[in-house]
C-alpha cells in the first residue's frame, strides 16, 4: 500500500546535511564532442598518464572478481619511503576527498565547528556536514589569500578543525611556510589543522613539500592526492602524512576496498616516474606562465598562482566572461560576483581563452 506523504520522512533525523546540495564538480569533466567546448572547469591535467603508468594500466589483468588489498599497504609503504615518513604516519584513500572525510569522521562530530577559507574546495562544506561538525566559512583578504589571522579569531572550544589550502583552489595563492608556522604557533592544541596540498606540485617554491609542519607540530595533517599533478582523477587515490596518533585512528574510517587495485598499481607506477613528473610539472607550469601574461596583454590580470590554474578576480563581471569563453568554444568555472578560475590546458584551449579576454573587453 502506497501513501502519499508531505514535509520530510520521519526516518531521516534533521541534518547539517540538510543545508547542502549534493557534490557535482563544474560540468563533471564532460568532454563536449559535438560542438567541441574545451573543458577548463575542472582543474584536470589535460595530459595523458605518465608512461610508465599506462603501461601498468595495460598490464592489469581481468581479476576484477577478487577484492583488492583493504590496507593498500604497498602504496602506503612506497610514499612512506619516497616522502621519508614513518608507514605509521601515512595515509591512503580513496582521493584527497575521500581521506579529509575519513580524517573529518575521526576528529569532529556534532556540536563541533570546522573553519576553512571560503571560496575554497567546493567539498569542504558537505565533507564537513558529513561528520555532523558545523562548517565556519572565513572569506578570503581582497588579494585571494587565507585570511590567516581572522581563521585563528575564529577558534573557540568548540573548534575541532580547520582546514587550510596551499596553492589555493580557486585562488592559486600559496601559504608561506613562515606565515603557516605563525598561524600554527597561535593555533590551540585541541584543533588540528588539515593542509590540503592537492595542487603543491605545481608550486614552484620547494619548501612546500618538507614534512617538517608534522614534525614539529602533533597537530597538522598534510593532504595531497594523485588527481592533479599525476594526472590519476579518474582512478581515486589520495593520502595524507601526519601523526601517527591521527592516522591509527583516521585508518578506522575508511570505507572498506575502496582503493581500488588498479588505482594502487597506477599510483605505485606514478611515484616511480619522478622524472617524466618533473618534466610534466614543467610543461604546465610554463602554459600557466604563458596564460599569465596573455592574460595580462589583454588587459585582464590574474593574481599569482601556484596552481594548475589562474584566478582572474573580476567580481560581477565573472559570469559575463565565462559566457564569453563558452562562446568561444571553453568552458571555464566562474564565482558570482568574486572571479573566474581556469585551468591551465592546452595551447588551443588557451587561445579561446584569450579570444574570450578580448571579447570581454570590448564588450
Ligand atoms: C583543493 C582540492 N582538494 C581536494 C580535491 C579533490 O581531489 P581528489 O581527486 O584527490 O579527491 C580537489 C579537487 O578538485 C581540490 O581542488
Amino acid at each position: 500500500m502506497s501513501t502519499s506523504r508531505t514535509g520530510p520522512s520521519p526516518a531521516l533525523r534533521a541534518s547539517e546535511l540538510d543545508r547542502f546540495s549534493a557534490y557535482r564538480a563544474g560540468e563533471g569533466g564532460r568532454r563536449d564532442a559535438a560542438d567541441e567546448i574545451l573543458d577548463l572547469s575542472n582543474n584536470e591535467v589535460m595530459i595523458s598518464p605518465l608512461p610508465a603508468v599506462a603501461e601498468a594500466l595495460r598490464r592489469i589483468g581481468t581479476d576484477v572478481n577478487l577484492y583488492p588489498d583493504p590496507t593498500a599497504h604497498t602504496l602506503r609503504l612506497r610514499l612512506a619511503e619516497h616522502f621519508g615518513a614513518g608507514a605509521e604516519e601515512t595515509l591512503v584513500g580513496p582521493g584527497s576527498a575521500g581521506v579529509l572525510q575519513q580524517l573529518l569522521l575521526v576528529l569532529c562530530g556534532a556540536g563541533d565547528e570546522v573553519l576553512y577559507a571560503w571560496p575554497g574546495f567546493d567539498a569542504y562544506p558537505l565533507l564537513i556536514a558529513v561528520s555532523g561538525a558545523r562548517g565556519v566559512p572565513v572569506p578570503l583578504t581582497a588579494s585571494g589569500d587565507h585570511d590567516l589571522p581572522r581563521l585563528l579569531e575564529k577558534v573557540n572550544s568548540r573548534t575541532r578543525a580547520v582546514i587550510l589550502c596551499s596553492p589555493h583552489n580557486p585562488t592559486g595563492s600559496r601559504i608561506t611556510r613562515p606565515a603557516l608556522r605563525r598561524f600554527l604557533d597561535g593555533l590551540p592544541s585541541h584543533v588540528v589543522a588539515v593542509l590540503d596540498q592537492a595542487y603543491t606540485e605545481f608550486d614552484a617554491e620547494e619548501d612546500q613539500r618538507d614534512l617538517t609542519p608534522i614534525r614539529d607540530y602533533g597537530n597538522v595533517v598534510l593532504l595531497r592526492t594523485f588527481s592533479k599533478a599525476h594526472g590519476l582523477a579518474g582512478l581515486r587515490v589520495g593520502y595524507a602524512f601526519a601523526s601517527a596518533e591521527i592516522v591509527h585512528r583516521a585508518r578506522k574510517t575508511v570505507i572498506p576496498f575502496s582503493i581500488t587495485r588498479t588505482g594502487e598499481r597506477a599510483a605505485v607506477a606514478s611515484l616511480q616516474q619522478q622524472e617524466a613528473l618533473t618534466a610534466r610539472i614543467a610543461t604546465i607550469r610554463r602554459l600557466r606562465g604563458a596564460l599569465e601574461d596573455d592574460l595580462g596583454a589583454e588587459g585582464l590580470v590574474p593574481t599569482p598562482s601556484a596552481g594548475n590554474f589562474v584566478w582572474l578576480p573580476l567580481g560581477p563581471s565573472s559570469e559575463r566572461f565565462a559566457a564569453s569563453a563558452l562562446e568561444a568554444g571553453v568552458r571555464v568555472r566562474a564565482y558570482a560576483d568574486m572571479g573566474v578560475r581556469i585551468s591551465v590546458g592546452t595551447e588551443q584551449a588557451h587561445r579561446r581563452v584569450l579570444l574570450a579576454a578580448r571579447r570581454h573587453r570590448s564588450g
